[in-house]
């Protein structure tokens, strides 16, 4: 396995690889790696011939109060992961190799990424669509691993790929999840032990939801009612939303297409998401 940091010396690595016809698998990360990344290297590995995965933390999807300058990292242990999990290249640029100080150009996402996290996120959608626009015409992967934990993302970057012709498959992969339920994700770190256990409301409300409509359960305020009602040990929600599984706009009700029911909330002051997919029979 190769570490590498610049733009220049990934091309020169890239190039052998894709003359000789090889698919190149990409995992864009921020690093500080769980088994829910590797799930995502694992499905890159299946498809592609060879695996890179981006570690950089980016500085424009995080707001002026945001966890940018605290955001966990451990970049000797991703890289060990990494070598373990069968990744080539693993490819960690500084800021200013990617974002120079002359940087000025945005990839602006359009309605996807208004609802949900966007509404309370401002610009944060708009700063993960110019990097992974960046991190594509980098690494010009044949396809690219987004996990589902973060559905709303998972569209953004699909409708972007759409829109802007990027000639890149992009994959979702299913949430990985603790065996109690909790989403994995380099956050939870932040958790003490006893918000990690309140933290476990916001997957066993969302699993309840699912297990209701799974039963014949179609109505939309009886289903986030059903979510909710496990929700009261968190400090603050943030939003929970049932939300059509293509458009991310509010699910009609009664539900007949698939349909996203997606949480954020507060525990302490560590930030979580999860999302259920409703999928219909
Ligand atoms: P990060 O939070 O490090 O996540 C990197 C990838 O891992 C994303 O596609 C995310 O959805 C996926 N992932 C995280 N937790 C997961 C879990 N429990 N199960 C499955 N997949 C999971 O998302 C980002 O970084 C950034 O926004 C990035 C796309 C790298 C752009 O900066």
């Amino acid at each position: 396995m190769e570490t590498i940091t610049t733009v220049a010396q990934l091309r020169h690595a890239l190039a052998q690889t894709r003359k000789a016809g090889k698919r190149v698998g990409f995992v864009p990360t921020m690093g500080y790696l769980h088994d829910g990344h590797l799930a995502l290297v694992e499905a890159s590995r299946a498809r592609s011939d060879l695996t890179v995965v981006s570690i950089f933390v980016n500085p424009t999807q995080f707001g002026a109060n945001e966890d940018l300058s605290n955001y966990p990292r451990d970049f000797l242990r991703d890289e060990a992961l990494c070598r373990y999990a069968g990744v080539a290249i693993v490819f960690a640029p500084e800021a200013q190799e990617v974002y120079p100080a002359t940087f000025e150009t945005f990839v602006e996402p359009g309605e996807l990424a208004k609802p949900l996290c966007g509404a309370f996120r401002l610009g944060h959608f708009r700063g993960v669509a110019t990097v992974v626009c960046k991190l594509f015409n980098i690494v010009q992967p044949d396809l690219a691993f987004f996990g589902l934990k973060d559905f709303q993302q998972c569209a953004v970057v699909r409708r972007m790929s759409v829109d802007l012709n990027l000639p890149i498959e992009i994959v979702a992969v299913p949430t990985v999840r603790e065996p109690d339920g909790l989403a994995m994700s380099s956050r939870n770190r932040y958790l003490s032990g006893e918000e990690r256990r309140r933290a476990l409301a916001i997957s066993h409300g969302l699993f309840d939801a699912a297990d209701k409509f799974r039963s014949g359960e179609r109505d939309v305020e009886n289903l986030i009612a059903i979510a909710k009602e496990q929700l009261n040990t968190v400090d603050r929600l943030q939003y929970l939303e049932l939300v059509d599984g293509h458009t991310l706009k509010p699910a009609e009700s009664p539900v007949r297409r698939t349909a996203a029911l997606c949480v954020a909330a507060y525990v302490g002051s560590t930030r979580l998401i999860d999302n259920v997919m409703l999928s219909l029979p």
